[in-house]
């Protein structure tokens, strides 16, 4: 389950590997993404990969797992943008097969309806790409969110306005609000890939290998899933004790 490797940019090999064998074996994948710095060299190497050996895209979905409310896709801020930026200006997937969150929809609570019928009309995802926040959020599920939720409207915890501070000229642009798929969504995809790297991740890496697993840190529930790998470059994994075999790639 759990995966250390030296590097960032082992395990963003690993991941964008593990991303391109999916939709390699599989032409009409449905895809769980995520943002955040840590996905930025993922999807660096999932391109290099595409580029190097192309695979008909064409079929491919994409659910992205969140984004902030009032901030439009011309925001350079918003999921949107990002995943514009990262990804899909380059991977060509027919625009209908993309999805993300509205965070800039009428009605919140429609919009999020909406998105958890899209993902059941489809199945759930084949395959789930997951960052994780210093307080151990998934997608923008914050500690105490429901296990059983779905996609929903999610109040930001000042710390993870802080954390996402960094991206905004000022921390009062920070939104206060979010659409998130949900964690019951998360749970039913086929196979999850929890993504960590660097410093500031180790405490809350080392509380996840340690704790048991509860609502007050989402990302615990990954110990109930059949097929979850949690990766980590030797900086978030530092505070976990070191066991032979639990490094790979060394
Ligand atoms: C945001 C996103 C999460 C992401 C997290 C970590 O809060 N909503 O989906 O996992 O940031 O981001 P980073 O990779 O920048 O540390």
């Amino acid at each position: 389950m759990y995966k250390i490797f030296n590097t960032v940019d082992d395990v963003s090999r690993y991941t964008a590997q593990r991303l391109f064998d999916q939709i390699c074996a599989k032409a009409d994948s449905v895809l769980g993404l995520a943002t955040g710095s840590t996905m930025e060299p993922v999807y660096a190497r999932l391109m290099q990969y595409l580029e190097q050996d192309p695979v008909d895209v064409s079929r491919l979905t994409t659910f992205n797992l969140d984004e902030y409310i009032g901030l439009g896709p011309e925001h350079a801020q918003s999921y949107c943008f990002y995943m514009y930026q990262h990804l899909f200006n380059q991977l060509r997937i027919p625009g209908e097969r993309v999805h993300l969150p509205d965070g800039t929809a009428e009605n919140a609570e429609r919009a999020c309806q909406a998105y958890t019928e899209a993902i059941q009309a489809i199945g759930g995802m084949d395959l789930q790409l997951l960052g994780i926040g210093t307080n151990g959020h998934i997608g923008f599920n914050e500690p105490k969110t429901p296990f059983d939720s779905r996609t929903h409207v999610i109040e930001l915890t000042e710390q993870t306005r802080i954390d996402n501070g960094r991206f905004f000229t000022d921390q009062r642009e920070v939104p206060t609000h979010a659409i998130t798929m949900g964690i019951q969504e998360i749970l039913e995809a086929k196979e999850v890939i929890l993504v960590a790297t660097g410093p500031k991740k180790a405490a809350i890496m080392a509380e996840l290998y340690h704790g048991e697993v509860s609502e007050d840190l989402p990302a615990s529930v990954l110990k109930m899933h059949r097929n979850a790998t949690i990766v980590m470059d030797k900086e978030a994994a530092a505070l976990l004790p070191t066991k032979e075999g639990l490094i790979a790639g060394a």
